[in-house]
């Protein structure tokens, strides 16, 4: 039996000076000056420095030679104050040492095939294989601490509230979240399949009807869909949902549980109610229904500038309906070359703009621009009016307002991350008066902006469902923290007939709207009270707490970007047992069967 540490690595001070001690933790680091061996001991605490001194015990000392990083030791010594010059006040435990009189190594350790203790560009595909090791890095502890506080107080907040917890299932039927399922095959029922669930939402709004009126739960969703930094295909949810209630409720308790979260995880004290901005309104600011107002840059129309300028092409598109948009990236002129105005029109060209027009003003008041031979009128026209300011850049695309909105978007974007320092702070806004409906060119169909239960603003609902639904505003709501989208939610349909309709408009069939939804709409009939909610993508949530680009950095066990995990090996052939059982053949074994 090891000896059981008395005291964490983090945890000794001044004050226990004197005292015998225990401590249990990996070997984090060896200084061997020559004479004394300095050992840092870690655990989830903390680190505490060790001294092994011959002079006092030449055993232990000599018995000390033999660790090597990441070695598990329970170590005996007596605590004592640190020489004044050796005091590292950066270091919870940096006032004291514990001289060893006992070393027992529990475990040793082979050499690390990544580095604990410093931060090196390894890849991702050796991190994740050897996660045990990566998870026992400072920062990795530190963000899966903050996690677990988050998940407790949500807990904390929304019980308080009168919410309860509920857990639904994870085999079950498909929820339309706009992604692929993932599929499980059912071995009593060959043949059929249960979907991973890309959301708890139908099983939250059958809780409504089942009178629960205040449900949450902090639930894992599931979605085959295409990676990236802030996307993954099993992530978590703070999913809520309420009866009887009005949108303002629903922003109430998120912004309270928000609020909540960043008091107790990092001690930052937020301001709610947050911001609104329509979607019309951020799409025509930002190009984006995720922006981050931090930056600024909001864009401008400038037709009215240039309705009369000898530009022949600006001319002609602007009276043919177009219009010209731009932002300005201020305190910048300096730092665009020729060579970058020219890497950026061919950005916007790979997003489908046929150019972009570029102005810049040095602090010595010189124009360069692309436009600057046939428009300098206009040109300085902007800069009389103090749109343009010295050392500022401007940056315009001619075309159809939601399509300007969207390359101005991206380009903003871009500029965002290749211009400008990573800003400090929080930026909370909500978007509201989401379409109801989009177009997918991809599919060539009309499709739920948020998802098929939101419910439509009920005047247009009317008025365009026959005609143009893509006119059609919801009633749903996003909650955007810097430039992510956070949560997501809507007032749900709790009418069977406009619940019905609603699938007309997207193409389902009467069949279809039955076999898919059929228990939804039959609920409907027992007496369904009015209801909504909201789901909070808590890996991003902690991500934007910690600070951190990627939600990888804030999962346990996180998918690599083809999906698959490189420590376990999955996704991974399964036995021909396995598949007989579920009634199963590979299509590459039928066809060397049939060969
Ligand atoms: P939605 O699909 O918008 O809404 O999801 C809600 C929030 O979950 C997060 N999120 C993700 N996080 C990581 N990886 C993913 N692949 C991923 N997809 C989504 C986002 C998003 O805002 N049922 C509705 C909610 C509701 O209407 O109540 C839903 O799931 O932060």
């Amino acid at each position: 039996m090891f000896q059981q540490r008395t005291h964490t690595c983090g945890q000794l001070t001044k004050e226990d000076t004197g005292k015998k001690v225990v401590l249990n933790g990996w070997v984090d680091r060896i200084r061997n000056l020559g004479g004394l061996i300095f050992v840092l001991v870690r655990d989830r605490y903390g680190k505490t420095q060790v001294v092994f001194d011959p002079n006092d015990n030449k055993e232990v000392y000599e018995r000390s030679l033999e660790l090597k990083n990441e070695f598990v030791v329970s170590i005996t010594g007596v605590v004592r104050t640190r020489p004044e010059k050796d005091i590292n006040l950066g270091m919870k435990t940096g006032e004291i040492e514990v001289l060893a009189t006992q070393l027992e190594i529990i475990s040793e350790s082979e050499v690390p095939p990544i580095y604990i203790n410093k931060d090196e560009d390894v890849s991702e595909n050796l991190r994740l294989k050897y996660r045990y090791l990566d998870l026992r890095k400072e920062k990795m502890q530190k963000n899966l601490i903050i996690r677990h506080q988050v998940m407790k107080a949500t807990r904390d907040y929304l019980s308080s509230q009168n919410f309860l917890e509920i857990e639904t299932p994870y085999l079950t039927k498909s929820t339309p979240e706009g992604a692929r399922d993932f599929l499980v095959p059912s071995r009593l029922k060959p043949g059929t399949f249960y979907a991973l669930p890309q959301s708890p939402q139908l099983f939250k709004q059958l809780l409504m009807v089942a009178g629960f009126d205040r449900y949450f739960q902090i639930a894992r969703c599931f979605r085959d869909e295409d990676f990236r930094a802030d996307r993954q295909p099993e992530f978590t949810q703070i999913d809520i949902e309420a009866s009887f209630i009005k949108r303002e409720d629903i922003f109430n308790v998120t912004e309270q549980l928000i609020k909540d979260i960043f008091q107790k995880t990092i001690n930052e004290k937020i301001v709610v109610p947050f911001r609104r901005y329509t979607y019309d309104d951020v799409m025509n600011k930002y190009g984006s229904d995720k922006p981050d107002t931090r930056y600024g840059m909001e864009f401008i129309e400038l037709s009215n500038y240039f309705e009369e300028t000898e530009a022949k092409f600006i001319k002609e598109e602007l009276a043919n309906g177009s219009v010209l948009k731009g932002f300005i990236i201020p305190e910048k002129a300096e730092n665009f070359a020729r060579s970058k105005f020219d890497e950026l029109v061919e950005y916007v060209k790979s997003l489908g703009s046929s150019g972009m027009i570029w102005i810049s003003l040095t602090n010595s008041g010189d124009i360069r621009s692309n436009i600057k031979k046939i428009a300098e009128r206009e040109i300085r026209k902007l800069i009389e009016n103090d749109i343009i300011k010295k050392n500022s850049v401007m940056l315009m695309i001619l075309g159809e307002n939601s399509k300007v909105n969207q390359i101005l978007g991206q380009l903003r974007n871009k500029i965002i991350k290749q211009e400008f320092e990573k800003k400090s702070g929080f930026d909370f806004l909500w978007v509201i008066d989401f379409p109801m409906f989009s177009w997918s060119e991809e599919e060539q169909r009309i499709m739920a902006e948020h998802h098929p239960f939101t419910m439509p603003n009920l005047e247009d609902f009317k008025k365009f469902k026959d005609i143009d639904p893509l006119k059609i505003k919801s009633q749903s709501y996003d909650l955007v923290i810097n430039g992510y989208e956070i949560a997501s939610g809507s007032i749900r349909i709790h009418d069977r007939t406009i619940q019905k309709e609603v699938f007309e408009v997207l193409g389902l069939t009467e069949n279809e709207i039955e076999e898919k939804f059929g228990f939804l709409i039959e609920a409907f009939k027992y007496g369904a009270p009015p209801h909504g909610g909201i789901a909070v993508g808590m890996d991003r949530l902690v991500s934007v707490l910690v600070g951190e680009d990627s939600i990888k950095e804030v999962i346990a066990f996180p998918k690599t970007a083809s999906g698959s995990d490189p420590m376990t090996g999955a996704p991974s052939p399964v036995s021909k047992k396995q598949l007989d059982e579920l009634n199963l053949i590979l299509l590459n074994e039928l066809t060397n069967k049939e060969e």
